[in-house]
C-alpha cells in the first residue's frame, strides 16, 4: 500500500539542503519514504491524502525521558514554586514508589505517557531506567522500558539509594546490575552532580557500560559546574544532557568533540534553573538536541512542541534551529541521523516518521505557543494520530 501526501503548505525534510519546500509532495510505502519531489510530478499511489496547505515535518525524536516510575511528586513541585530548591535526593521518593509498583503498572504508566507524546508528534523516543536502583528493580524497569520505548538507557547511577554503602553500590551498578539490564538496553548514563556521582565515579560507570558494548550518555552540569560535560566530551559520549552551567572550556570541549548537548527547557522551567547558553553553543559549532526529560521530579511533560516553543521564545534559538534540534539533532545524539535506520529527517529510503501541523508553517510552533497544533502523525508509514 502506497500513500501520496499532497497539499503540503511547507515541507521541512532536514535533508542536507536545509531548505523548507513549498511545492512538494511525498509518497510513502512499506514504512519508508519512497519519493519526494514537486507536487506537479508526483507519481500515482494506492491512496492520496491532501493535507490542505498544512506544514509537514519529521516526527519529534525525544531522546531524554524517564517514563518508568511509580508515584507522584506534585507536592515537591509546589514547594519548589514557593522557592524551595531542587535537590537530587528527591529521586528517593520515586525509587520507593517504583519498587512498590508491579511491572504491569510500570508498563501501563509508561505506555500512557508514550501515547500522550505521540499525540503531540513524537515518533521516536528514548527512555531510561533509574528509579529501581537495586538489581531486581532495575532489571524490571529495563524490561518495562523496552516494551514502550525505541531506545533504552541504563541509569543505575542516578543516585546512591538509601541503605547501601557508596562503594558497594558502584560495584553493583558496574557488575550484576549492568549484567541484569544488558539484554534490554543500548546506552548507559550517569548523573554527574553534587548529591549524585562525582566525575571519577561517573567515569567508572560509563567505562563499564562501554566495555559491555553500550553507548554513553551523561546527565551533566544541571545544578552546578559538575565536570560532567567535559567528561562526556573526553569520552566521546553520544550526548550530555542539561548543560545549564557551562564555562568557556566546557563549550570548547564540546565543540572539539562529537558529543551532542541535549537541552531540556521544560526541566529548566520546572526547577527554576537558568537556561543553558544555547546560542553560545550553536555559535561555537556544537550540535544541540532538545528533549522533554519527562519524569515526575523535574519535568512532568511529554510535550516536544512546548520544548520547541520555549527554546525559541526563551533560549534564543530560531524556529528552524529548534525544530532541527528536536528532530535531526536529537537523532544525532542517538547515533541515528544517518543510514537506513535514520530518524529525524524525511529522505527517500528513510523511515516515514512524520507529522502534519494544523498550521501553514513550522513558525507557528513558537508563534502560537501552547496551542495543540498536531493534525496528524505517521509512524513508519502508519497514521497513528488523527488531529484537527
Ligand atoms: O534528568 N537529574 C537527574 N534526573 C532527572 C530527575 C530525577 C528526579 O528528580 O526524579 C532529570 O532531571
Amino acid at each position: 500500500m502506497t500513500e501520496l501526501i499532497t497539499g503540503i503548505g511547507e515541507l521541512t525534510t532536514h535533508d542536507d539542503s536545509g531548505e523548507r519546500r513549498h511545492d512538494a509532495a511525498l509518497v510513502i510505502g512499506d514504512g519508508r519514504i519512497l519519493w519526494i519531489g514537486p507536487a506537479a510530478h508526483a507519481p500515482a499511489a494506492d491512496r492520496q491524502t491532501d493535507v490542505g496547505g498544512r506544514a509537514v515535518l519529521p516526527g519529534w525524536v525525544d531522546t531524554h525521558t524517564h517514563l518508568v516510575f511509580g508515584g507522584d511528586r506534585s507536592s515537591e513541585f509546589e514547594a519548589r514554586m514557593t522557592g524551595q530548591a531542587y535537590a537530587a535526593g528527591g529521586i528517593n521518593t520515586t525509587v520507593a514508589a517504583t519498587r512498590a509498583a508491579s511491572e504491569t503498572e510500570l508498563v501501563a504508566t509508561a505506555r500512557s505517557l508514550r501515547h500522550e507524546a505521540e499525540t503531540q508528534g513524537t515518533t521516536f523516543l528514548e527512555t531510561k531506567t533509574g528509579y529501581g536502583l537495586d538489581v531486581e528493580s532495575e532489571a524490571r524497569s529495563a524490561r518495562a522500558a523496552a516494551q514502550v520505548a525505541d531506545v533504552v538507557t541504563f541509569l543505575g547511577a542516578h543516585i546512591v539509594p538509601t541503605g547501601i554503602d557508596r562503594r558497594d553500590y558502584l560495584e553493583l551498578v558496574t557488575g550484576p546490575m549492568l549484567a541484569a539490564v544488558l539484554p534490554s538496553v543500548q546506552f548507559i548514563d550517569a548523573f554527574c552532580e553534587q548529591g549524585a556521582f562525582d566525575v571519577e565515579e561517573t567515569r567508572e560507570v560509563l567505562l563499564a557500560g562501554r566495555a559491555a558494548g553500550l553507548g554513553l550518555r551523561v546527565h551533566g552540569n544541571q545544578l552546578g559546574f559538575s565536570g560532567g560535560v567535559r567528561l562526556a566530551a573526553e569520552l566521546g559520549a553520544h550526548s550530555v544532557d542539561h548543560c545549564n552551567y557551562l564555562e568557556p572550556a566546557d563549550i570548547d570541549a564540546l565543540a572539539a568533540s562529537t558529543t551532542v548537548a541535549t537541552l531540556l527547557p521544560a526541566c529548566d522551567l520546572s526547577t527554576r534553573q537558568p537556561f543553558p547558553p544555547a546560542r553560545r553553543l550553536l555559535d561555537a559549532g556544537v550540535s544541540i538536541a532538545l528533549a522533554t526529560n519527562c519524569n515526575p521530579g523535574t519535568s512532568y511533560t511529554t510535550s516536544m512542541p512546548f520544548c520547541v516553543a520555549t527554546a525559541v521564545l526563551q533560549m534564543g534559538l530560531t524556529v528552524g534551529e529548534a525544530v532541527w534540534a528536536a528532530t535531526r539533532g536529537a537523532a544525532r545524539s542517538l547515533g541515528r541521523d544517518q543510514g537506513a535506520d535514520a530518524v529525524g529527517s524525511l529522505v527517500v529510503g528513510g523511515r516515514a516518521d512524520l507529522q502534519v501541523l494544523n498550521a501553514p508553517s513550522i513558525s507557528h510552533l513558537a508563534y502560537r505557543p501552547g496551542v495543540p497544533l498536531t493534525a496528524g502523525v505517521w509512524k513508519q508509514g502508519v497514521r497513528t494520530t488523527l488531529g484537527g
